[in-house]
């Protein structure tokens, strides 16, 4: 059985292909960072316009890598929640057109599952029931992941993502897009202990939020304070730069590995599973890697190359053909995230 899989929830534009035994045979991602660079962020008509461009050469070159022709697939997968509307549409209509064309069936996914499921092709173990911590660009969400089709968002964001807190603290320090590689290698050279970022909801123990919108206006008072609305001009040394990075990377892993005990706790679960964008961040990922020793938790990161977005994580669509659980060709995009889907 060979599935088809893709992804355009954001800014890049995916496609893979795999067999039931979840063995990868081509993946294919065309990001659009080079568009987006001079923005500090992602443009949706940007964004949607671009996968319009790519998604047909992305669909044939994966097809290719993969030694086989549209006609050896059986089934196509497309990830159809949560993201850009127009991103979104392209990858969707993409699929249903392949779906009607070469009578195949249609299963679509949430992406965010697929970002906790990217543990389970990389690792070939069984990942359920776990917690999934799930940290991208658009979301940091807490999941109770009971199994391929039950996933029990627990907690998340308030506000803004911890990505999205990465690439606007780059901007403000002048560190370039994406934010999150850039802050990593800056604070390299800093003092995680030098400023006091906040680290919200930390001392409520009812609560797995996070919010991050607040620590980017901390991290902008600390260049130059409130009032003084072009800060753009303060010069910064590059060990003040260095101490601000770290600093402000150290609130976030903070909060996130905070919460993340919290939810263990709470749920009694013994094993954790972290995917996302963020998830590439090296001090995050020992943290973590610190917290589950200590705790006797098996965690399960995914690797880097599954970290960011990618169709490979559309593997999980294997799970619901088994069951059956396929689509029509009426099927919507929902860019907000649905809680039943
Ligand atoms: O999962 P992803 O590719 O896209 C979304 O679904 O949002 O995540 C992209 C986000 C960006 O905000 C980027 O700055 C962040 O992941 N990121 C990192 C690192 N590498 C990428 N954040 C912190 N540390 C990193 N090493
Ligand atoms: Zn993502």
């Amino acid at each position: 059985m060979n599935l088809l899989a893709i992804e355009s929830t954001c800014d890049e534009t995916a496609a893979a292909v795999l067999d039931d035994q979840l063995n990868v045979l081509a993946s294919v991602v065309s990001s659009q960072i080079e568009l987006h660079q001079v923005f500090h962020g992602v443009v949706p008509e940007i964004a949607a316009r671009a996968h319009l461009e790519r998604i047909l050469p992305v669909i044939d070159q994966t097809v290719r890598e993969a030694n086989l022709t549209l006609d050896d697939l059986d089934a196509v997968a497309v990830a159809n929640t949560p993201g850009l509307a127009g991103s979104i549409l392209v990858g969707l209509m993409a699929a249903k057109t392949l779906a009607w064309s070469l009578d195949i069936p249609l299963v679509t996914i949430n992406h965010l599952h697929g970002h906790i499921y990217a543990c389970k092709i990389d690792s070939g173990k069984e990942i359920f029931p776990c917690l999934g911590l799930i940290v991208s660009g658009g979301h940091s969400s807490i999941y109770h992941c009971k199994s391929a089709f039950d996933f029990d968002p627990i907690g998340g964001t308030i506000d803004d993502a911890a990505g999205e807190a990465f690439d606007k603290v780059a901007s403000m320090l002048g560190l370039g897009y994406p934010g999150g590689p850039a802050i990593s290698k800056c604070a390299e050279q800093g003092d995680p202990a030098a400023i006091a970022f906040p680290r919200p909801f930390m001392k409520d123990k009812t609560r797995l939020d996070f919010s991050f919108s607040g620590l980017k206006t901390a991290v902008r008072y600390e260049i130059a304070g409130p009032g003084k609305p072009d800060f753009s001009a303060v010069q910064l040394s590059d060990q003040r730069k260095a101490d601000i990075a770290a600093s402000f990377e150290q609130a976030v892993i903070d909060c996130l590995v905070g919460k993340t005990i919290l939810a263990l706790q709470k749920t009694g679960l013994k094993r954790l599973c972290v995917g996302g964008g963020v998830a590439a961040n090296k001090r995050l990922r020992e943290a973590l890697q610190t917290m589950a020793a200590q705790r006797e938790i098996e965690l399960i990161i995914a690797p880097f190359s599954l970290c960011t977005d990618n169709a490979v994580m559309g593997g999980i669509a294997i799970e619901k053909l088994k069951a059956g659980q396929v689509d029509t060709l009426d099927v919507d995009a929902f860019p907000g995230l649905i809680r039943s889907r």
